[in-house]
C-alpha cells in the first residue's frame, strides 16, 4: 500500500436515519483525494501529464491540499494561486507537501494569472476540477462504496453541498438507476459562506435532477459540527456540520438519508473551539 492507494474505502457511520461516509479520513484530510487521484490518473494514462511537469491549480481549499499531496507522493512539482482568504492551515498543509503558493487577490486573479503565467502544456499540468469529468468519477468511486455499506438497503434521499457539484452528481449517477425516486437536497451557504460550498455554476450537476436548497449559516454549520464531535465524535469540518443539518431536517420526512463529511475539523479549530 502507498499513500495513493490508501485513498477511498472510508469508512460508513450512521447516525439514526443518518449514514454518513467519513470522507475526511482520506489522507490528506478530505473528499477530493478521491477526485485529484482520477483526474491525474486520466491525464496521466492519456500522456497529458508526464515527468518532470508541474501540477497547477487555483483553489482556496481541499483541491489544493490534495493535489500537493499527490504531487508529492508522484514527484511532480506542485503550485497553488490561492486567494488570501485561504485559511493559513491549508496553506501550511500545502507548504508541507513542498507545493509553492502564490497569492492573488480573489479567484478571479487567480484564474487570469493561469491564463497568462501557466499555459504552456508542456510544462504544466492544470487540474480544471469544474470542467473536468474525472472528478465526478472519482466520486463515483465513493458512492459504489457506500451502496455496498449500506446493502441491502438503498437510500431514499441524497444529502451534499456543491462546489463543483462533483459529489452530488457521482451520487446522483449511482443511486438513480438503483432507486428512480431517489430526493437529492443541497446547501445554500448564508452570506457568510462555508467553505467548499460555493455559489457557482456547477457545471457537473445533471440537468435533469436539480436538487432542492436549504439554506445553512455559517454559524448554524459550526453549531452542527460541534454537536458532531460532542455527542458522536465525529471530527468534521463545516460543510459537513451544514450536511448533518440538511439531513436531520430530510431525516423526518425520509427513512434514509445519505450523506458525505467532507474534511477534518482541524482545518476550522479556530471557529470551532471558540
Ligand atoms: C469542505 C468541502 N465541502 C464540500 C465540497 C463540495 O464538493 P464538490 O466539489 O464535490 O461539490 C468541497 C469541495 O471542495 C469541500 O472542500
Amino acid at each position: 500500500m502507498n499513500i495513493e492507494t490508501a485513498v477511498g474505502n472510508t469508512p460508513m457511520v450512521n447516525i439514526g436515519r443518518i449514514y454518513a461516509k467519513l470522507e475526511y479520513l482520506n489522507p490528506s484530510g478530505s473528499i477530493k483525494d478521491r477526485a485529484v487521484k482520477a483526474i491525474l490518473s486520466n491525464a496521466e494514462a492519456k500522456g497529458l501529464l508526464t515527468r518532470g511537469m508541474t501540477l497547477v491549480e487555483c483553489s482556496s481549499g481541499n483541491t489544493g491540499v490534495s493535489m500537493a499531496m499527490l504531487g508529492a507522493k508522484k514527484n511532480y512539482g506542485t503550485i497553488c494561486i490561492v486567494p488570501k482568504t485561504t485559511s493559513i492551515v491549508k496553506i501550511k498543509l500545502m507548504q508541507l507537501y513542498g507545493c509553492g503558493i502564490i497569492y492573488v487577490k480573489n479567484m478571479k486573479e487567480g484564474l487570469e494569472l493561469l491564463n497568462k503565467s501557466f499555459s504552456d502544456k508542456e510544462k504544466y499540468y492544470r487540474l480544471h476540477q469544474f470542467e473536468d469529468i474525472y472528478n465526478v468519477h472519482g466520486q463515483e468511486n465513493m458512492a459504489i462504496e457506500a451502496y455496498i455499506q449500506m446493502h441491502p438497503h438503498l437510500p431514499d434521499a441524497v444529502v451534499a453541498g456543491m462546489g463543483t457539484g462533483g459529489t452530488l452528481r457521482a451520487l446522483d449517477n449511482v443511486f438513480r438507476v438503483l432507486n428512480p425516486s431517489i430526493k437529492l437536497f443541497t446547501v445554500r451557504a448564508g452570506q457568510r459562506g462555508i467553505e467548499g460550498i460555493c455559489d457557482g455554476i456547477d457545471l457537473h450537476l445533471s440537468p435533469t435532477y436539480e436538487p432542492k436548497e436549504v439554506e445553512v449559516s455559517h454559524s448554524t454549520a459550526v453549531c452542527s459540527a460541534k454537536v458532531l464531535a460532542k455527542n458522536y465524535g465525529i471530527n468534521a469540518g463545516l460543510s459537513s456540520g451544514a450536511n448533518f443539518y440538511v439531513a436531520k431536517i430530510v431525516a423526518r420526512r425520509y427513512k434514509r438519508v445519505l450523506t458525505v463529511f467532507p474534511d477534518n475539523a482541524m482545518r476550522y479549530l479556530n471557529e470551532l473551539s471558540s
